[in-house]
């Protein structure tokens, strides 16, 4: 097996786990690019599971298809990508993947305690966050979302 191995849409979506509709629509989309073999069947690039198992992972983190589609536009079509190109998908990521990190990282350390938004309804409010001062920062929960 290789990279370039054609596959057809059963292998793709048995292995993705994605739906054949959920896969025809991204083709749709130009996520991932189909070719037809001379028995006129629809086959796809095995490295095409990378790209969607790549849209998977960037659903997970809460973008949206836009963004994924932005990404997945500097990669080639007809061909598998290199590393090099899987990395400069990967580093252009990078920093949105860092600040939900940090998000993550804020929410599991306070989300037990005061989280500042103005609720006043737990005793540690009265000393974390008197008389609301975290409101004077703007809306919401401001000791989750205001970046340290
Ligand atoms: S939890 Fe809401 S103000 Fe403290």
């Amino acid at each position: 097996m290789n990279r370039n191995d054609l596959i057809s849409i059963g292998i793709l979506a048995k292995r993705t786990g994605l739906a054949v509709s959920a896969i025809r629509y991204y083709e749709e989309r130009g996520l991932v690019v189909s070719v037809r073999t001379g028995g006129n069947q629809r086959r796809f690039l095995r490295s095409d599971i990378r790209r969607l198992s790549f849209i998977l992972i960037a659903q997970k983190l809460g973008l949206g298809l836009a963004d994924i589609e932005n990404e997945l536009a500097t990669l080639p079509d007809g061909r598998s990508p290199t590393l090099l190109e899987w990395q400069r998908v990967s580093r252009s990521l990078r920093k949105e993947i860092d600040s939900r990190i940090q998000l993550l990282t804020r929410t599991r350390n306070t989300l037990d305690g005061c989280i500042g938004c103005g609720c006043l309804s737990l005793d540690r409010c009265a000393l974390m966050n008197k008389e609301d001062r975290a409101g004077a920062g703007g809306t919401g929960p401001r000791y989750v979302l205001d970046q340290a």
